[in-house]
Formats: structure tokens, C-alpha cells, sequence
């Protein structure tokens, strides 16, 4: 492990209490974890953890689930309670995945399950004495004008310097977003999975790099996979790795996604597309922490945080029998529930800011000007397409731009094809640049198309069309489609992956990638 407790960068030993009864396996992790360099103490009971606990601080904390006087879970809710710093790590039966989940639930860092293997045993006793040290408190930002608010909220978040640029990356300063943003924070140290819910362009996959970002992982890889975007005969292949000739064309060992993401964040996008025969192989995986590269006969073992992230209502593809209910459990130990943009209108206005400024630096061009008329409209805009419409509105809006203000056409940004499915706007749709003033329908406007029965496809629909003809015009070069079409390649990607488009030259974007 990289991070020893004996580096010259420790100050000091790290502490750690080990709660167990039984004597014989006490002295194993006691003589394990000195080995290592720390300082260690020892509890053969609740009560007796209590006075360790009294009479000083530690960096960690394992402990047995069932004790002569109590359960350890007692100890980690008291521990929770009490806002103390230790990271706690249950010992748990094998087979009793429950209490993982349970502890895991209530604050534990991590778990172990019993009989416990040395090797792992270290390792989770690294990272939770590396995620205790990584986490300086953050000063909340001055609240200017905290009205409304009732003054100062107690959401003084504990989260390193890189957590705190990856939420800053999260604008939005609304009480939901706050709340999402208070709760990346609280749940990124953990090993707990977390499952990122909300519509479709509202953030997720931000919250779930926002997660890594916080955590003492974000040093390591965040890989993020379009679950719905692979095909299923190679699922396996990609997610668990392939050994040299276990499959057609396959010259030499290839890595999945869970060994790239070692000692990071396996970010599995759309969790709800993964098909059932996978689902139990990952399940399988989580649990054992551990997986079996095709034509392997070896398992590896890998310490991955998974986020999962999904607009489904995962709860009633159980029901349905599309998801299984034990994979859902696992994965939504934590939830993430991210509000959609109608849910926090007021943070269209920085939001429009932040955007615009991304838009203009990633073109190399001025920060155009959004004057209020224009952001009025915006506001009774409905915007259901969330963050990425209005994402897109701006980057049209920019492209398009001529001079230091900036105008939206938007009628015609939200229909590419003659077709408007737009219902209340009562705006008459202009030419490219029409002035920001609410300008009244003077003229008779001819009666609208039907609104499309499902929006989402709807628009999916439109996006690839429009992919596929810049992707075309552009000879396939994702870059200079990219460009024409005023995004980012990594961006381009994305959409490509999401919308499942294939491309000659292979590189369709479902792979993962693998970013920082
Ligand atoms: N709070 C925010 N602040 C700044 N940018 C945001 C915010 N939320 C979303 N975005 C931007 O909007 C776009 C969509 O965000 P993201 O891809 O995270 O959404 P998503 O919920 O994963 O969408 P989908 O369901 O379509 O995959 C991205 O370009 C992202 O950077
Ligand atoms: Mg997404």
C-alpha cells in the first residue's frame, strides 16, 4: 500500500482500537497491525472500548459485530452521534452481508467479513487511517446575504481541497443543492456505495465525480461506464478483464473496468440498463471484492468505491423484475437524490454564469454578457431538459453570437427540426439574434405540431440525428464534430456512448474512460 503509516509524511503513528473477545484473534490483529507501525489498543468488550474511547482519539477503529456486552454497531452509532473522527470498520460473519450493509448504512467506513484475511485486513486499515488524516475542515463559504435562510446553517463541510473544487464544479447554492452537496461530503469518505438518482441532465455523474473528488480516493482513477451503452456479449470481458486468447481476438490480458478503477471509483452509469445475468456477476463482485478476468482461473482481488447512477425508478424495476432486489440493496446503501433544475430555479442565474464561462474558455472566446431580459425568459423556459438543456441553449447561444450580448433563440434551440413540440411558449420564433426584450406575438403564428407523447426519446431522437450528420459531414472525426457542434470532445463522447451510436473507426465511446 502506498500509504503506509511509517512514511516520513506521518507526524505521528496512527492509533487504532481493536474491539474483538475473542483473546486469540485480538493478539493477530494487535501483532498485525504494530508490524505496520501503528499505535494500537485493545477491547474485549463495548464497555471497555468505552474507556479506550474516553480516554483518548484514534485514527480507526475495528471492530467485532457481536461482543460479550452489546453489538459493535452500538459503537459506531455512538461514535456517529458524538461527531467523532474515527473511521470505523466492522468485522462481520461471512455470510451475513446484511450487517455490512446495515453498519455501512449507519457510518461505518468499511467492513470486513470474518474469518479475515491479513492482506485485506491491512488495507482497509490504510485507507480508513488515510481517509481520517486527508480530511481538513473546509470553511464554509460566507453566506452573503444568508436572508430567508434563517442566518448560518451548522453544513460546515469536512472535506479535503480537491473535494472542495470538485463541489465548487456543482453550482447551485439552492437549499436542495446544498443538501446534495452537504451529503457528497458527509458520505465520500466511506466505502459505502452510493446511488446517484435524478432526470436525465441534472448532474449526476458531476455529484458522482464530486463523490471521488471528496474522498480520499481522489488521488486514485475515477472510471466512469455507460452500462447501457455496451453490448452484452462483452459485458464480462469489460467490466471483470480477459485473460490472452480466453476470446476471439483477444492477443493479450486486457484490464476491465474494476482493475482500472483500483483504489478509485468505478462510476456505473445507468445502472438500471445492465442486464440481469450481469447484474448477478456484479453483485458477486462487490461482495467478494474480488474479480475473475475471462479465461482466469485466479480471482483478483480490487478495492473499488462504486457510485452507481440512474433516471430509472430503480425500485420499481424491482418490482418489475428487470432489477435484481439484492443488487439494489447493495448498491443504494447511500442515496444521492439529485433535484431537477425546475426544483431549484434559483440557481439559474449563477448557473447561466458558470456555464457560459465553461462554454466560452473550452472556445477560446469572451465571456459573452446575459443580460436580465433574457435570463427573465429563460426562467419561464421550461427547462425540463435540466442543467444539459440549458447547457445547450448557451452553447448555441454562443456559437451564434455576433456581438457583446448575448440573445437565445429559444424556440429554435429547442427544435433543430421544423417540428416544435413546444406547448405554452407563447414566443414567435425569431431569426438567430432577436433582442432580449419580451417581444409579444404580433404575428399569427401557424398552429403547433403535437407535443411528442415521450419528450426524452423525442429529444434523444433529435440529438442523434444530429450526431450522426455531424459525425458524418465530419468524416467521423469526433473532434471536429465536436467543434461544429460547440462541444467538447469529451462531451461528444459522451453522447455518442449514451445514445449508442457506433462509429467506424471503433472507438464509439463505450469503453470507459478514465480521467485525473
Ligand atoms: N450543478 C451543476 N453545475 C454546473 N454544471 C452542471 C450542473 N449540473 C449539471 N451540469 C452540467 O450539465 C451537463 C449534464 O450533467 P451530467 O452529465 O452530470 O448529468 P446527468 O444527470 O448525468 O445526465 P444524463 O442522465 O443525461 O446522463 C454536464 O455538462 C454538466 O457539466
Ligand atoms: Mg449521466
Amino acid at each position: 500500500m502506498s500509504s503506509l503509516p511509517s512514511s516520513a509524511a506521518a507526524p505521528r503513528p496512527a492509533q487504532i482500537l481493536v474491539i474483538d473477545d475473542e483473546p486469540d484473534l485480538r493478539t493477530l490483529y494487535e501483532l498485525t497491525l504494530l508490524r505496520e507501525g501503528y499505535r494500537v489498543e485493545a477491547a474485549g468488550s463495548v464497555s471497555e472500548a468505552w474507556q479506550h474511547l474516553e480516554a483518548g482519539r484514534f485514527d480507526a477503529v475495528i471492530t467485532d459485530m457481536r461482543l460479550p456486552d452489546g453489538e459493535g454497531m452500538e459503537i459506531i452509532h455512538r461514535i456517529q452521534k458524538d461527531q467523532r473522527s474515527e473511521r470505523c470498520v466492522v468485522m462481520t460473519a461471512y455470510g451475513s452481508a446484511e450487517n455490512a450493509v446495515e453498519a455501512l448504512k449507519a457510518g461505518a467506513f468499511d467492513y470486513l467479513t470474518k474469518p479475515v484475511d491479513l492482506k485485506q485486513f491491512r488495507a482497509v486499515v490504510a485507507s480508513a487511517v488515510q481517509a481520517n488524516r486527508a480530511a481538513v475542515v473546509v470553511p464554509q463559504k460566507p453566506a452573503p446575504q444568508a436572508a430567508g435562510h434563517g442566518g448560518e446553517r451548522p453544513d460546515v463541510l469536512s472535506v479535503t481541497r480537491s473535494g472542495a473544487t470538485a463541489l465548487d464544479r456543482l453550482v447551485g447554492d439552492s437549499d436542495p443543492m446544498r443538501l446534495v452537496k452537504s451529503r457528497i461530503a458527509k458520505v465520500a469518505r466511506g466505502m459505502a456505495p452510493v446511488l446517484v438518482r435524478g432526470e436525465s441532465g441534472t448532474g449526476k455523474e458531476l455529484v458522482a465525480r464530486a463523490v471521488h473528488g471528496c474522498s480520499q480516493r481522489s488521488e486514485g482513477p475515477f472510471v466512469a461506464v455507460n452500462c447501457g451503452a455496451i453490448p452484452e456479449n462483452l459485458l464480462e470481458a469489460e467490466f471483470f478483464g480477459a485473460k490472452k486468447g480466453s476470446y476471439t481476438g483477444s492477443s493479450q490480458d486486457r484490464d476491465g473496468y474494476f482493475q482500472a478503477a483500483r483504489d478509485g471509483t468505478l462510476f456505473l452509469d445507468e445502472i438500471g440498463d445492465l442486464p440481469l445475468a450481469m447484474q448477478s456477476k456484479l453483485l458477486r463482485a462487490i461482495q467478494e471484492r474480488s474479480v475473475r478476468a475471462i479465461g482466469s482461473t485466479q480471482e483478483d482481488a480490487v478495492d473499488v468505491r462504486i457510485v452507481s447512477a440512474t433516471h430509472k425508478d430503480l425500485h420499481a424495476e424491482v418490482l418489475a423484475g428487470r432489477f435484481r432486489q439484492d443488487l439494489f440493496y447493495r448498491l443504494n446503501v447511500i442515496e444521492i437524490a439529485v433535484p431537477a433544475l425546475r426544483e431549484r430555479r434559483e440557481d439559474l442565474p449563477a448557473l447561466c454564469t458558470a456555464l457560459l464561462a465553461r462554454i466560452a474558455q473550452d472556445g477560446g472566446l469572451p465571456v459573452p454578457r446575459l443580460s436580465d431580459a433574457l435570463l427573465q425568459r429563460l426562467a419561464q423556459h421550461p427547462l425540463d431538459g435540466n442543467v444539459r438543456e440549458l447547457e445547450n441553449l448557451l452553447h448555441r447561444a454562443v456559437a451564434l453570437n455576433d456581438g457583446d450580448e448575448l440573445h437565445i433563440d429559444l424556440m429554435g434551440a429547442m427544435t433543430p427540426m421544423p417540428a416544435a413540440p413546444r406547448g405554452e411558449s407563447a414566443e414567435a420564433p425569431p431569426a438567430v439574434a432577436v433582442a432580449a426584450a419580451p417581444a409579444p406575438a404580433a404575428e399569427p403564428k401557424p398552429a403547433p405540431p403535437p407535443l411528442p407523447s415521450d419528450l426524452q426519446a423525442w429529444l434523444d431522437q433529435q440529438e442523434r440525428e444530429i450526431l450522426v450528420r455531424a459525425l458524418h459531414e465530419s468524416g467521423f472525426n469526433r473532434t471536429a464534430a465536436a467543434a461544429r457542434l460547440g462541444m467538447s470532445l469529451r462531451q461528444i463522447r459522451y453522447r455518442i456512448a449514451r445514445l449508442g451510436i457506433s462509429t467506424p473507426n471503433g472507438d464509439d465511446g463505450t469503453t470507459a474512460h478514465a480521467d485525473d
